[in-house]
């Protein structure tokens, strides 16, 4: 019997290393998901053959085929829908996504970014946290709403920034914490434990501080 397993795709765009902690945290009982399809808008996704050496349906749905963001949209919602996911992931999903799209997953879907938000939302946040001088950096995993890189945060994890640190040796010490956080976030999500209220997550009913920072 799998109904107790709470139904969900992840979206990427590359190499999904995200996706395949996710799938793995799944394949060892750590999470109760399962996961019912991967789609990446890069038809060369390395992600996409992971996820079918591991008997995920994978998708490629390439966004230049498509006229328009909202046509795109429209397109990767009913693929998503295909599978009555309760909970969308995205896992270096590198597209903005639109109004209609965040309506429609409103509290069903869910992000990682590569900083400690609201710190250095958008791109190259490892370079942009090294430039700025930054003792610590990290990764986010949050509700995603309207704007890009605020929605409520759900976990955080930190790293100390190094005087010699380059963005790539940063960017490895994020993503183990990434790999960390992420399947927790989503177990939590499955195991029903998260709520909002007021803009901000609980966890079980409480908040575990004032940031959702995990210490690492
Ligand atoms: C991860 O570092 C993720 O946090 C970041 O892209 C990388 C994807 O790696 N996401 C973003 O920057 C979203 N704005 P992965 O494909 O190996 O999971």
């Amino acid at each position: 019997m799998t109904n107790d397993l709470m139904g969900i795709v992840i979206l990427i765009s590359g190499r999904g290393s995200n996706m395949q902690a996710i799938v793995e945290a799944a394949k060892q009982k750590k999470i109760p998901v399962s996961v019912r399809a991967v789609i990446s808008n890069d038809p060369n996704a390395a992600g996409l053959v992971y996820a079918r050496e591991n008997g995920i349906e994978a998708y490629a749905l390439d966004h230049h085929q498509f006229d328009s963001r909202e046509a795109f949209d429209l397109e990767l919602t009913r693929l998503i829908d295909q599978h009555h996911p309760e909970l969308v992931v995205l896992a270096g999903f590198m597209r903005i996504l639109g109004k209609d799209f965040v309506d429609h997953y409103a509290g069903r879907l869910i992000n990682i970014h590569p900083a400690l938000l609201p710190a250095f939302p958008g791109l190259n946040t490892h370079e942009r946290a090294i430039a700025a001088g930054a003792a610590r950096h990290g990764a986010t995993v949050h509700f995603v709403t309207h704007d890009v890189d605020v929605g409520p945060i759900i976990i955080q994890a930190a790293v100390n920034v190094a005087g010699d640190d380059t963005a790539d040796q940063l960017a490895k010490r994020v993503l183990e914490q990434e790999h960390r956080i992420y399947p927790k976030a989503v177990g939590w999500f499955a195991e029903n434990r998260l709520s909002v209220v007021d803009g901000k997550v609980l966890i079980d009913g409480r908040q575990v501080d004032e940031q959702g920072l995990e210490n690492s």
